[in-house]
């Protein structure tokens, strides 16, 4: 739906999304899509990898292709630029350059964000006409002739000269050539290219009017193309940053000013120093101008011609110290961009990447690209002047080693964040505390925790709600939590702190969402009065049909009933849990709040609107991988659209349902006897069914596929379906699946369901 309407620019959808670098790819773009930034097209596209430049497309573009190559397409977020939010895109195989310039951003809005000037948009065209004599009067009758060949370069465009644009004035200069002292008449024709980049027309002007320029100088044209030094499309680009929103990792905000300035002014003083600088400066322009389809070989031309215009290679920016305690920098580069033609018509996550920014026409784009680059530049000299950027390498040599140690994306930021600690950064180190992490997650990470399960449906969702049987699986740990009593003297009332997503609550009556729900549940418990602060450590994520909600719930009640010794049974306890999903989901089937409270596999059944649970006994410990699409799970819907082709069709519904249920009880068999192929065909077959519900997406048959080419001997969607998670069973080949969902951009849970 390439007309669905986005964001208008003056409504743009705030570029602070936190804790977005935590997310999966599929979250990202989600979450992109949810906040108007990314049409559903853009979406399907993106998670599909259909914006991919096509090989026959490419063999198109340039000669004797062989393929396309990949470079990584992130973002960077926060930018507020004139006032206006940005989310930026960067294609660059270099790490720490998104998150520098995201955290630059984020610095930078908190003062104002950056305020750019308009761009002109003029591109300089050059004719070389070698002459005889006198070179300074034949430039100067090309000035007398300047209106015929203004009107001649534009009646080779006449459609440029309809846009407002065209060829806008012409200026001539002379030069004596080196090799053999020969005059040369240089004309420069000056056209105003609108949005496009205009390479391609300025040089069929050139071409076009050269031979004018030969009559005029009465001389011979040799040259006649664009001049990369475009200093008719200067971009200029301010910041203001207060001091005190400097300061951090042990320094004053004074001590980092100071620092930035006198980084920038070796710069200014030392070409050796100035070309770091101004690398560091392109490496966020360049990757802007790839995301956006531009020739970045040209921007990097013109700027360090521009960098040398006194005569010495110099820093292109500028930081000062400001008395009332401001740190102010500003940028001034030619960029010469387009915005329509080229690239932009053939590589689709070009068109994808200018949508997220609001389509800007090419003036706008260019002050983009500088307050992008001035961003890049502070990013870089706030590093050197605190922690230094080795900091950042010892961070960026960390990740690739725990990369290579094939650490999983779950425990990366623990591993790296503990290998820096140890000073030991090598692929064992990492192995080794990625074990340890592993270990610890089969138990609470403290004695003072208390855990429950999460839930996986192995077997018979949507059918179950038909009185069919299902099977759930327990997910050991999925939520873990304390509760302190605090003394109610110094400080009063009941707080909830889930640090992973953030929350940070008092628990009253009145509060929507979980702190309102455990307010009743404390209620029940008549601990209303006491002062306690309860901390959730949630191991699965909200909303992907793991049974989060009730695992929570039960964690915080064995929590409380440990705490206040409440000698609470567990069928109290589930009662309660079911009384929280209730109030959650309105609803329950009351399999998420029993498996999460027993933790054991069950095989549950609605008899008359009787629900009747059986506990499994396991023939063989099951390994499952579960995969997550990030696209919350659509159950309510899903649950209602079955539903209203149920109504239509009873019968060839009910078929299905009677073909569900029937894989279900021979799953229940295989599960006790341990046939774990048999289980895995069954779980095969059960996808099917669901799929001929209509319930699956491109995410879930994606991570389906990975599953079973990696060794998964079943795989199928669990729970409602129309995103969510799907389940693996892969008794030999669970490390195998999970780095295949993780390579792939998604999230994955290992799980071993034993006795
Ligand atoms: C590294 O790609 C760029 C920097 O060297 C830039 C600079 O030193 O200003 C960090």
């Amino acid at each position: 739906m390439a007309s669905e309407s986005l964001h208008s620019p003056n409504s743009r959808s705030s570029s602070r999304i936190p804790n977005f670098f935590k997310m999966s790819i599929s979250e990202r773009i989600s979450e992109l899509h949810r906040r108007g930034l990314l049409t559903s097209d853009d979406v399907h596209q993106l998670v599909s990898r259909d914006h991919q430049l096509d090989a026959p497309v490419a063999d198109k573009m340039i000669e004797n292709v062989l393929g396309v190559f990949g470079l990584p397409l992130g973002v960077a977020l926060n930018f507020l630029i004139n006032n206006r939010d940005y989310v930026i895109p960067l294609v660059v195989e270099e790490p720490s350059i998104v998150a520098g310039l995201s955290g630059a951003a984020r610095i930078a809005r908190l003062g104002g964000g950056f305020f750019s000037d308009p761009v002109d948009t003029v591109l300089i065209g050059q004719v070389q006409s070698v002459v005889d004599g006198d070179a300074s009067k034949k430039a100067e009758l090309l000035l007398t002739e300047k209106l015929e060949i203004l009107s001649l370069a534009n009646s080779l465009h006449p459609k440029m000269v309809a846009r407002g644009g065209g060829a806008i004035d012409i200026e001539v200069f002379h030069h004596k050539a080196e090799e053999d002292g020969r005059e040369m008449v240089v004309m420069h024709l000056l056209v105003d290219t609108r949005d496009a980049m205009g390479a391609n027309m300025v040089n069929t002007m050139c071409e076009g009017v050269a031979g004018l320029v030969e009559k005029i100088t009465d001389g011979k044209v040799f040259l006649r193309i664009l001049s990369n030094l475009t200093d008719r499309a200067i971009a200029r680009t301010k910041v203001r940053i207060p001091v005190a929103n400097l300061e951090g990792k042990g320094f004053t905000g004074e001590s980092v000013r100071n620092g930035i300035v006198l980084a920038n002014d070796l710069a200014l003083a030392d070409p050796y120093r100035a070309a770091t600088h101004n690398k560091g400066i392109m490496n966020g322009i360049d990757a802007f101008a790839i995301a956006t389809g531009n020739d970045w070989r040209a921007i990097e031309a013109s700027a360090h011609a521009y960098a040398s215009r006194s005569g010495r290679y110099k820093a292109l920016t500028k930081w000062h110290k400001k008395e009332d305690g401001f740190l102010t920098g500003e940028i001034e580069i030619p960029i010469k961009v387009g915005t329509v033609g080229g690239s932009l018509e053939t590589n689709p996550s070009v068109k994808i990447n200018h949508r997220l920014l609001g389509s800007p026409g090419a003036a706008e784009l260019a002050g983009l690209m500088s307050a992008v680059g001035l961003a890049q530049n502070f990013a870089a000299l706030r590093s050197l002047a605190t922690s230094g950027i080795s900091q950042n390498h010892m961070n960026l040599h960390a990740r690739s080693v725990a990369s290579s140690a094939g650490v999983s994306e779950e425990h990366f930021e623990t591993v790296v964040e503990r290998l820096i600690e140890s000073g030991e950064i090598k692929v064992w180190k990492a192995q080794e505390i990625a074990k340890d992490i592993a270990r610890k997650i089969v138990r609470p990470d403290s004695a003072d925790r208390e855990s429950a399960s999460g839930k996986i449906i192995l077997l018979g969702e949507h059918a179950a709600v038909y009185g069919r049987p299902a099977i759930a699986l327990p997910i050991p740990l999925a939520v873990e939590a304390s509760v302190r009593k605090r003394s109610s003297v110094s400080n009063k009332g009941i707080d909830v702190i889930i640090p992973r997503w953030g929350v940070e609550q008092k628990v009253v009556p009145e509060a929507p969402g979980i702190p309102g729900i455990m307010a009743q549940l404390i209620h029940n418990l008549e601990l209303s009065k006491e002062a306690m602060t309860i901390e959730v450590f949630p191991n699965v994520p909200k909303a992907m049909g793991l049974g989060g909600s009730s695992a929570l719930a039960v964690a915080i009640i064995k929590a409380l009933n440990k705490t206040y010794e409440l000698a609470l049974k567990d069928a109290e306890i589930n009662a309660l849990a079911y009384k929280c999903e209730q109030a959650a989901h309105g609803q329950a089937s009351g399999v998420d709040n029993t498996v999460a409270t027993y933790g054991v596999p069950l095989f549950y059944q609605k008899e008359r609107d009787d629900p009747h649970f059986e506990t499994l006994t396991l023939g063989q410990p099951l390994e499952l991988v579960i995969g997550i699409t990030g696209k919350e799970s659509l159950t309510a819907e899903m649950v209602a659209r079955v539903r209203a082709s149920w109504n239509q069709h009873k019968g060839r519904y009910e078929s299905i349902f009677d073909q569900i249920g029937s894989l279900t009880n021979q799953a229940k068999d295989a599960v006790q006897s341990g046939q774990l192929s048999e289980l895995g065909e069954l779980m095969n077959l059960c996808h099917g069914y669901l799929n001929a519900l209509q319930l699956s997406t491109p995410e879930i048959e994606e991570l389906i596929h990975l599953a079973r080419i990696n060794g998964a001997v079943g795989a199928k969607l669990s729970g409602g379906g129309g995103g969510g998670s799907i389940v693996a069973l892969c008794p030999d080949s669970a490390n195998q699946v999970a780095r295949a969902i993780e390579k792939a951009g998604y999230k994955s849970i290992s799980v071993k369901v034993d006795e």
